[in-house]
C-alpha cells in the first residue's frame, strides 16, 4: 500500500506525513520542494500518482476553482487503481457550491472517500498567514464582525486526516477546535500569549478584498476569503463538532494552548 501526500510540506501535509509514519504507513511525499511534483506542470504527476492507493489531497493554494487543474490528474489516477481519497476543503465550504464544492464532488466518485471540513486554523496565528503577520503588527484585519469561529489545531486535523487515509473516518468529517470565538477574543488570547496589544479590525467585504490584493493575493482568491468571512459574520460557523475527539479518541486542543506551544 502506497499512501500519498500531497502539499507534504504545507501545514497540514507535513502533520499527515509525521502521523501516518507513526502509525507504520508507506508515504510518498509530493510538493514542489519535497518531490519536485508541480500541479502546474502535468509531467511532473505521473510520477506521484502511479502505484498510489490512497491520497491525502491538498489542491493548489490560490487557486479559487482548483478543479480544472486538479480534476484531470485525480480522474486519470483513479482509473488507474487509486481507491481511498481524502480531501482537504474547508468547514464553510458546501458540496453544492463551486470551485472547492466541484472538486469534493468529483471526490465522491472514488470508491473510499472523506471530505475534511476543518474550521480555520489555529496555525493562522503563528508563521506565515496574514492574521500571524497582523498579531506581530499588533492589528489583525478581517470582515467577519463579531461572528464566532472554531478555531482547530492543524496538529488535531493531521490526526484525523491519518485516520481517515487509513479508512477509519469515511464521508464528510466537519472539523472544529473545543470553543468559536469571535476574532476580537481571538486576538485577545494573542495579545496575553505574545505580551503585546492585538487589535482586531473589522472591514467590510470590498475593503478586505482590496486589503488582501495590495497583500499579494489574485483578486478571484481575496474575493473567495472575503465571502468566507461574510459567512463567519452571519454566524455561519458558530459551532462545534465533537469529530476530533469521535475519531482519535483525544479532544481537540484550544487556541491557546496552540498559541502558548508556538509563540510563548
Ligand atoms: N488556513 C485555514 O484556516 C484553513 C481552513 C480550512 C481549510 N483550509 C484549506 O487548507 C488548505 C491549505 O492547507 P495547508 O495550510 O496545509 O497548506 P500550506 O501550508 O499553504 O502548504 C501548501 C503545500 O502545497 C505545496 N504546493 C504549493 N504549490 C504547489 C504546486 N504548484 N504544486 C505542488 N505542490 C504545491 C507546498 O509545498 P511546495 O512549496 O514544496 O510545493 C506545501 O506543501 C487550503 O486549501 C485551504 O482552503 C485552510
Amino acid at each position: 500500500m502506497v499512501t500519498l501526500v500531497t502539499g507534504a510540506t504545507g501545514t497540514t501535509g507535513r502533520r499527515v506525513v509525521a502521523a501516518l509514519e507513526a502509525d507504520g504507513v508507506t508515504v510518498r511525499r509530493a510538493s514542489r520542494s519535497a518531490s519536485g511534483f508541480d500541479w502546474a506542470d502535468p509531467t511532473t504527476h505521473d510520477a506521484a500518482f502511479d502505484g498510489a492507493d490512497a491520497l491525502y489531497l491538498m489542491a493548489p493554494v490560490g487557486e479559487a476553482d482548483p478543479l480544472p487543474v486538479v480534476g484531470p490528474v485525480l480522474r486519470r489516477a483513479l482509473e488507474r487503481g487509486l481507491r481511498r481519497v481524502v480531501l482537504l476543503s474547508s468547514s464553510l465550504i458546501e458540496p453544492s457550491s463551486t470551485g472547492y464544492g466541484g472538486l469534493a464532488t468529483l471526490v465522491r466518485e472514488a470508491p473510499e472517500w472523506t471530505v475534511l471540513r476543518p474550521s480555520w486554523f489555529a496555525q493562522n496565528f503563528t508563521g506565515d498567514h496574514a492574521v500571524a503577520a497582523g498579531v506581530r503588527a499588533g492589528r489583525v484585519v478581517t470582515a467577519t464582525g463579531r461572528g464566532r469561529v472554531p478555531f482547530v489545531d492543524a496538529d488535531d486535523i493531521a490526526a484525523v486526516a491519518a485516520v481517515a487515509v487509513q479508512g477509519g473516518a469515511p464521508g464528510e468529517q466537519l472539523i472544529t477546535g473545543p470553543a468559536a470565538l469571535s476574532y476580537d477574543e481571538a486576538c485577545d488570547v494573542a495579545a496575553e500569549v505574545v505580551g503585546h496589544p492585538v487589535e482586531h479590525l473589522s472591514v467590510s467585504f470590498g475593503e478586505f478584498v482590496d486589503h488582501q490584493v495590495a497583500a499579494g493575493l489574485p483578486r478571484p482568491m481575496a474575493e473567495v476569503l472575503a465571502g468566507l468571512d461574510e459567512l463567519i459574520a452571519a454566524s455561519a460557523e458558530d459551532r462545534i463538532t465533537d469529530v476530533v475527539e469521535r475519531v482519535t479518541g483525544r479532544p481537540p486542543r484550544p487556541l491557546d494552548t496552540v498559541l502558548r506551544a508556538a509563540l510563548a
